[in-house]
């Protein structure tokens, strides 16, 4: 038996308004709810048994995914009243593993997309005795994320905080949001309270002199937090950059899911998938965005990089380059909309040749406006 952790109470705001019906890790990537992937992932790497950590929309959790017999898997639930950070999950989501002493049990962020060797986490985990074992992996940019100093050996050294956003920098090694913990050492987080894993757990651990190792693994790796990173992580499924299990179609260039209603005349490519009830109408171009279910784009439109919500609706004419269309929310005919903007779910632009600035975008879709870097 393999246990795991899958940590998926958080509220997802940097996605919103996708995430403000739907958490994070039940949004439809590449045509299934991503943790589709994470879990056919982890059952193919030997994981048999996983408890949820819940607390936004905690409910539709176990209505997606039951009792995990569809992925050949065991599920149980947990679900924090008030949300416990990643560290406080962790603890309260360990009451329901059997694992006992050294048995490592994997930990997943719900929102990590990559070609990880989770097996090899595993064993290599086992092999070396470590306390916690981290995988790591390096990122152009790492501003947004907590370094990690590991010494020749792989041995953690030290976690520090995010980089001064103003000074150059260069690549470098962050933790890749899947960790293996002896089960013992779980018990080391204060229990009842919000603990942040890397903020306080695993610094902490360092400090007491715990082993903590570190694995640079894997070629693809990508936080799906924000709307540029879901829709490349979406593409790059569809395409087979990175492979799953769990896609509902061969790759290529587009995915159609089963009802949906695509023009012959329609051109789709760049990883597009368009979900099941959407329609695409004659002479839409679509490239690298999601169509989430029972959204519609009208005849001629041009849509870049960009996700429209569940039934959502864009006019025909339209124009669109990396904006997000909350669900069902209509933007009228011949719209041109700002590169960056988000539209509220529900929000109504009218038709009739809208070109909207940043400034001139009504308050509702300005409240999506993504958060400053
Ligand atoms: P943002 O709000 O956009 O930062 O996204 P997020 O809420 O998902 O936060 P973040 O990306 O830092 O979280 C990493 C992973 O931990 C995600 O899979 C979250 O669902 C999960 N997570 C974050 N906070 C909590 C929490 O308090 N409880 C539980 N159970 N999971 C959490």
């Amino acid at each position: 038996m393999t246990e795991a952790i899958l940590l998926v109470g958080g509220q997802g705001a940097r996605l919103r308004p996708l995430t403000s019906h739907t958490p994070k890790p039940l949004l439809p990537v590449a045509g299934v709810p991503f943790l589709t992937h994470q879990l056919a992932r982890a059952a193919a790497a030997g994981v048999t048994r996983v408890v949820f950590a819940t607390s936004y929309r905690a409910e539709m959790f176990a209505a997606e995914f039951g009792d995990g017999s569809g992925l050949g898997l065991e599920l149980d639930y947990v679900v924090e009243d008030e949300p416990l950070g990643t560290g406080g999950a962790i603890r309260g989501a360990a009451e329901k593993l059997r694992s006992k002493g050294n048995e490592p049990v994997l930990i997943f962020n719900g929102d990590i997309l990559s070609d990880l060797d989770i097996a090899g986490l595993r064993e290599g985990h086992r092999e070396s005795g470590a306390d916690v074992t981290l995988h790591l992996t390096r990122v152009p940019d790492p501003r947004a994320f907590g370094l990690v100093s590991t010494d020749a050996d792989g041995r953690i050294l030290d976690f520090l905080e995010k980089p001064d956003a103003s000074g150059p920098i260069g690549a470098a090694q962050v933790n890749a949001g899947c960790y293996v913990f002896t089960r013992s050492v779980i018990d080391r987080i204060p229990p009842g309270r919000a603990v942040s894993v890397e903020r306080e757990v695993f610094p902490e651990l360092v400090a007491s002199g715990a082993y903590l190792r570190g694995v640079l693994d894997g070629d693809y790796w990508l936080d799906l937090g924000t709307p540029a990173a879901f829709i490349q992580g979406s593409a790059d499924l569809v395409r087979g950059r990175v492979d799953s299990p769990a896609l509902p179609g061969p790759v290529g260039d587009a995915l159609v899911l089963p009802g949906a209603q695509v023009d012959a005349g329609a051109v789709l490519s760049g990883g597009t998938v368009v979900g099941e009830g959407a329609r695409v109408g004659v002479g839409a171009v679509i490239e690298g965005s999601v169509v989430l279910p029972g959204a519609s784009v009208g005849a001629h439109a041009d849509i870049r990089r960009s996700v429209l919500g569940r039934f959502a609706e864009v006019g025909s004419g339209s124009s669109l380059d990396s904006v997000v269309v909350g669900e069902k929310a209509r933007i009228g005919a011949d719209s041109e909309l700002p590169s960056g903007i988000r539209i509220g779910c529900g929000v109504e632009l009218p038709p009739g040749g809208v070109r909207m600035s940043a400034e001139t975008a009504p308050c509702t879709a300005r409240a999506f406006a993504p958060p400053a870097a």
